[in-house]
């Protein structure tokens, strides 16, 4: 019987250059969506697939990461009393368990297998899924908890997969193919950033992973022996030629890469318009924006 998965690990170690200088002072994973920080998305969709466990891999400067979680009796009392009922409830999704959030320190950006690999006591002989905040997916049904019940059909080592333009396989993990059986594919290897025209396949792995112990294994050994970035790829790909129970999954949804700045626009645009309050007024300067952009070409 598949042991389930309950708990997920939030890689918030990286520096988050390409957001500088705001990431300076704030962590890349509370910048918002609307109303929400990047990481409320990932945590609400964790919930929705059933983990209870939340493992956070921080660095220096990410407290407002802790803090967001945290309750915040003042700012509660202030609107308990203003009867802003509203906005408690808003705040309650910000609550987590006592005990359910755990954080660990990369003490360097050694990479994300790495940063994978400083949670391994906190995941032991377990199943696990790792969310990057950053890879927000608008979908029906919240994209891990697609990839939970992939899981509870082949078991193995899933990763969240989406075709790229040939051009783009250079900036991704990309999958080998061994069997393409619809949204699940078998798969016989797994290359990082191949060069154009290198890639064995225009599937790339976007950040959701349910992963098994072998994993960490196998990311003890690359954590004695390699230098520099450490990669989560290399050390599935590595589980691909011992065990063989890798498999890729076609997730229904749409993917934005907020850790890109048009990524993060694009998202912000799309998620604005998903809210009823919001989408008249934007479609409006939307459309204006836009013919004016046109005219003054
Ligand atoms: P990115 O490749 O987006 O790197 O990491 P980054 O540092 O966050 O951002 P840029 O490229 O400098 O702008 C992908 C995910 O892996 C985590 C990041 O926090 C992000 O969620 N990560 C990366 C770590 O936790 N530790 C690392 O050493 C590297």
């Amino acid at each position: 019987m598949k042991k389930k998965v309950t708990k997920a690990i939030f890689p918030v170690a990286g520096l988050g250059t390409r957001f500088l200088p705001a990431t300076k002072s704030i962590p890349k994973e509370i910048m918002t969506l609307v109303d929400r920080p990047l990481i409320q998305y990932a945590i609400d969709e964790a919930r929705a697939a059933g983990i209870k466990e939340f493992i956070f891999v921080t660095s220096r400067g990410k407290g407002a990461l802790e803090d967001y979680f945290d309750h915040a009796p003042i700012l509660e009392s202030s609107l308990r009393k203003a009867g802003k009922t509203d906005l408690l409830e808003i705040l309650k999704m910000t609550n987590m368990e006592s005990g359910a959030i755990a954080y660990i320190r990369q003490h360097r950006a050694l990479g994300l297998g790495h940063a994978v690999w400083c949670a391994r006591r906190l995941i032991g002989d377990e199943p696990f899924a790792v969310i990057l905040p950053d890879d927000v997916i608008a979908a029906e049904t919240p994209c891990l908890q697609q990839m939970v019940e992939a899981y509870a059909e082949t078991g193995g080592n899933i990763v969240a997969a989406m075709e790229v333009p040939a051009e783009k396989t250079s900036s991704y993990g990309i999958l080998d193919i061994k069997e393409d059986m619809g949204s699940i594919i078998s798969v016989k290897g797994m290359v990082e950033k191949p060069a154009m025209g290198d890639a064995p396949s225009n599937l790339a792995v976007i950040g959701r992973y349910i992963l098994t112990p072998d994993v960490l294994e196998s990311l003890n050994r690359m954590k004695t022996g390699a230098a520099g970035e450490i990669q989560l790829t290399d050390a599935i790909a590595e589980v691909i030629g011992t065990a063989g129970n890798v498999y890729g999954y076609r997730f229904r949804g749409q993917r934005f890469d907020c850790g890109s700045k048009a990524g993060f626009l694009q998202a912000t645009v799309a998620f604005a318009l998903a809210r009823p309050e919001l989408r008249d007024e934007l479609m409006d300067f939307l459309g204006d924006i836009t013919a004016q952009q046109k005219a003054a070409q």
